[in-house]
């Protein structure tokens, strides 16, 4: 057992800062006017819904001033820190001398921020279109895909997440988020290749190949036999932070390929350092897609996205007018240009793989005395810890799952949820989390997966 798991109440580490007196409307008001005034799907994750009215780092503050250690980030979106000052103040700046003019213009930023994403990228892939969100970025990318290819039909892999607009749901494979309507077309949906939950059997080798396999079989019976694209994110997110064994996407890649495919990368959680390893999350699988989307993490919180891919197929998207009139926003691009300079400056891909580490050596700590955790998996700063009632069946825990979130609010810790079933911690924090919050976090888990398993 860790030794920091004593009878003691888990202390937070200190931080210098003091949140500002909140004089807004209270939680009750703001309770009942978006009950009244939001949209009913807008869900909120507590019992008791939380309010945050203010974030610093890695932590959020109530509007008592209460702390929290925020391992969700927005889920998955913070990258650098909640209002890092860096970031601010760029986009601060930017806010001060031009808000918004759209692309008709030049403007420094989008062009510099474009050849940013180029440097940071295997060559060859380096044109990039600005959007606003990641449902927006695969939305072009499957665009891109049918007009490069001339072919209609697209392989996504079983529980990835993609996005929400009627496109993208398309290529989501949650029937937890898929609504009732027409949604994106010519879509096929290969077999999940990760191994907790696969129902392939072998080796996380031979579930992978099997899994590869399946994208053939799909494309022999379901499509002409040639294909826009296949989209895949290198580890699934919202799936429950699950990917495959490495040979599978270089697998896949080659049989995609051989069917007039272009490989897409969705680097929307994946991107900007957070695997640890690599900058981007389908380099830790050593294979180059042909078309990489982002958004999320890219920002800090600025809506943010894009697509990069090479020159060939951007020019596709040329032959007709085309326009978005935020993507490319000077204050989102400043965001962005501020995010790629302070994940270098300070060293927040490496904070990713030595903190992530710690993080999960500590998860496993955990799942060795506590039969509620069926598997703790990921990279770097993505982990997931999937819940069980039976380790033998792999019984989803999803009642216990809400339970521990409840636990570890209580005790200080924002955690995420994620999985088909709903079953799997999502732990996902701002890259700038320290080691003392590692401990924290672990302590808290500990507490909240005894009272959940008593
Ligand atoms: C992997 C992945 N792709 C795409 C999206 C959609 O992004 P957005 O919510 O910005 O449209 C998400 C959102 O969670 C995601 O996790």
């Amino acid at each position: 057992m860790p030794e920091t798991m004593t009878a003691r109440a888990p202390q937070m580490p200190a931080f210098d800062y003091q949140p500002r007196p909140y004089t807004g409307p209270g939680r009750e008001e703001v309770l009942a006017a978006r009950r009244q005034y939001t949209n009913p799907a807008v869900f909120t994750l507590y019992r008791e819904p939380l309010m945050i009215v203010e974030g610093r780092m890695q932590y959020l503050f109530d509007e008592t001033g209460r702390r929290y250690l925020d391992l969700f980030a927005g889920i998955v979106t913070v990258s650098c820190g909640h209002c890092h000052p860096k970031v601010t103040a760029r986009m601060r700046e930017q806010l001060e001398t031009l808000q918004h003019a759209t692309t008709i213009y030049l403007h420094p930023n989008m062009a510099r921020l474009a050849e940013q994403l180029a440097s940071k990228m295997p060559p060859g892939l380096d044109v990039t279109y600005f959007v606003n969100s990641g449902s927006e970025a695969n939305d072009l990318a499957v665009t891109l895909a049918r007009l490069y290819t001339g072919n209609t039909d697209v392989i996504a892999v079983r529980n990835g997440y993609h996005g929400g607009s009627p496109s993208s749901m398309g290529l989501t494979s949650h029937h937890t988020w898929k609504l009732p309507v027409l949604q994106g077309p010519y879509v096929h949906h290969a077999l999940c290749p990760e191994p907790y939950r696969s129902g392939l059997g072998g080796s996380p080798e031979e579930i992978a190949t099997a899994g590869a396999a399946d994208i053939a079989e799909l494309i022999r019976y379901s499509t002409p036999g040639r294909i826009a694209g296949f989209i895949a994110e290198p580890i699934q997110g919202v799936g429950g932070v699950t990917s495959a064994a490495p040979n599978y996407f270089r697998e896949a890649y080659r049989i995609v390929r051989e069917h007039g495919g272009l490989c897409i990368a969705d680097e929307v959680q994946t991107g900007f350092g957070r695997t640890g390893e690599h900058y981007w999350g389908f380099q830790n699988f050593d294979v180059v897609p042909d078309i990489v989307t982002m958004a999320k993490g890219f920002g800090n919180g600025a809506p943010l996205a894009a697509v990069t891919t090479r020159r060939e197929i951007a020019e596709v998207l040329a032959q007709r007018l085309h326009f978005n009139t935020f993507g490319g926003n000077p204050v989102s691009t400043a965001a962005g240009l501020a995010v790629m300079d302070v994940i270098e400056e300070e060293g927040l891909q490496r904070n990713a793989k030595v903190i992530g580490r710690r993080l999960k050596d500590g998860l496993e700590r955990l799942a060795a005395v506590h039969p509620i955790v069926g598997d703790v998996r990921g990279m770097g700063l993505m982990l997931g810890v999937e819940l069980v009632t039976d380790r033998q069946a792999g019984t989803p825990a999803s009642a216990e799952t809400l339970e521990v979130l409840e636990a570890a609010r209580e005790m200080g810790v924002l955690l995420g949820k994620g999985g088909l079933a709903g079953n799997v911690l999502r732990i996902k924090p701002p890259m700038c989390i320290t080691a003392d919050d590692v401990d924290f976090a672990l302590d808290v888990l500990d507490r909240a997966f005894a009272r959940v398993e008593a």
